[in-house]
């Protein structure tokens, strides 16, 4: 049996879809409640298949771990484990980032490397150099670092070379539990970084500058329990609002600070399309022919590389020549061949995909290869004429929850089914 979701497309979609908390947000700072034997409380949590991933991990090291609803409550009294294997890692790349908190609380630990990805290499040296510089002495081997401090932890100067997320998340996670100041030159400025540093902060830590691209964190002996809203996740809320565009309808995501969007609203803007927003709010209303723009992505709040594939398949159907370059993974366009299936015009060189506008996109069998190049699919069998499917739906799982539900009440028809005929490969004589 295999799922798959089928959509028939060509229906504007309008209305008000609520956007949950960040995924992103919600990874390393649930890994961070590692760092304290105190409980700590989150509210507006997702409930996705990477959350669930990053709960059971946190179980596997000791975690005690309550979640109902979008109510999440997790302790760690103590740390029962230093190591997680390969299996434990590889099925979430995030889960890497235990790293850091295992290493300052407990004086050791043993991650493996994930690896890489469809999206690309993504290795770890900025997170293994920084740590080193802390003092960590880290070992690589077989496929698995070992870190030990056995004098603890110091603080340190630390500069990367590019602003990674998940080298942020990790020397914050640190140096928070290293008495002293750590500073980070050339930080992530992800509003998931901040929020990572609100809940340090709310932890008693002390840190300094999150959103900038230097980070001061003033390190404490111990950190204590605190509870947390999480923020509202602006890449499915980037994701709701560029399904409208592309169906040349009105969607106004709830739950989501528009500020978090960077550059993604001027590129908005150049498309043509009318944006309003609030507070918590936002609504994108499309005027269609939507216009070609250029776009290239890179850390915040340059244009996010997660909603690169969404935008694309939005574009497909802009009048004119679009170019997009992305700057942070070097694999992320797995879902070109899957737009070509649906009639899109793409063609791509190294880093920069060129995108020639179609009058419309034809529905198709398609498969989404990671969470954003599967929302792409979304996007443009919605806006295609006639019926998709969309197949391993469960990568849509790791980052959208209730996806069905939702675009159903903003008017698409949308739904999961299962085949239960084999899927034959015909590879010739
Ligand atoms: C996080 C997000 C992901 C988002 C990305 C960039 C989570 C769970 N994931 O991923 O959705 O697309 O930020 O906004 O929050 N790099 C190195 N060496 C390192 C670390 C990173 O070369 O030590 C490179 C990566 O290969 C990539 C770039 O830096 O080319 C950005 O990666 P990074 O910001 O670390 O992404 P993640 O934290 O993995």
């Amino acid at each position: 049996m295999s799922e798959f979701i089928e959509i028939n497309g060509g229906v504007p979609l309008r209305g008000t879809v609520k956007i949950g908390g960040a995924k992103n947000a919600a990874l390393p700072m649930l890994i961070a409640s590692l760092l304290t034997s105190e409980s700590v409380e989150f509210e507006n949590v997702p409930n996705l298949e990477d959350v669930n991933l990053t709960l059971n991990l946190l179980e596997h090291f000791g975690g005690h771990v309550e979640f109902f609803g979008s109510h999440a409550k997790v302790a760690v009294p103590q740390l029962i484990a230093t190591e997680a294997s390969y299996s434990l890692v590889k099925a979430l790349r995030a889960s890497f980032w235990v790293l850091a908190p295992v290493l300052a609380r407990g004086g050791a630990a043993r991650v493996a490397l994930p690896g890489g990805d469809i999206i690309g290499a993504r290795p770890v040296d900025m997170h293994m150099a920084g740590l080193t510089s802390m003092g960590a002495d880290l070992k690589l081997k077989h496929g698995t670092v070992y870190a030990t401090a056995p004098k603890g932890l110091r603080p340190a100067k630390i500069q990367f070379r590019f602003p990674s997320v998940g080298a942020t998340h990790q020397i914050m996670m640190a140096a928070s539990l290293t008495p002293g100041t750590t500073t980070i030159h050339g930080a992530a400025k992800e509003p998931e970084v901040v929020a990572l540093a609100d809940l340090i902060n709310k932890m008693g830590g002390d840190v300094e500058g999150a959103g900038t691209e230097t980070i001061a964190i003033h390190g404490k002996e111990q950190l204590g329990g605190a509870k947390v809203h999480l923020i509202g996740d602006r890449v499915e809320a980037g994701t709701y609002l560029l399904a409208g565009v592309a169906t040349g309808g009105e969607v106004r995501a709830e739950g989501i600070n528009p500020d978090f969007f960077g550059e993604f609203l001027s590129i908005l803007d150049q498309m043509g399309v009318e944006v309003e927003r609030g507070l918590d709010w936002i609504s994108a209303r499309a005027k269609q022919p939507l216009k070609a723009v250029n776009v290239s992505t890179g850390p915040f709040p340059q244009f996010a590389t997660d909603l690169q594939a969404p935008l694309m398949a939005a574009l497909c159907i802009a009048r004119g020549t679009s170019s997009i370059e992305e700057n942070v993974f070097e694999g992320r366009y797995g879902h070109v061949s899957e737009l070509c299936r649906m009639g899109a015009q793409i063609s791509v060189s190294e880093r920069t995909a060129t995108i020639s506008g179609v009058e419309r996109l034809a529905g198709a069998e398609v498969e989404g290869f990671d969470i954003r190049a599967a929302a792409a699919l979304v996007i443009g069998a919605l806006a295609a004429e006639g019926v998709s499917s969309i197949g391993e739906p469960h990568h849509l799982r790791r980052g959208y929850e209730r996806l069905e539900q939702k675009l159903t009440g903003l008017g698409a028809r949308i739904r999961s089914k299962t085949s239960d005929l084999e899927d034959y490969l015909f590879t010739g004589c």
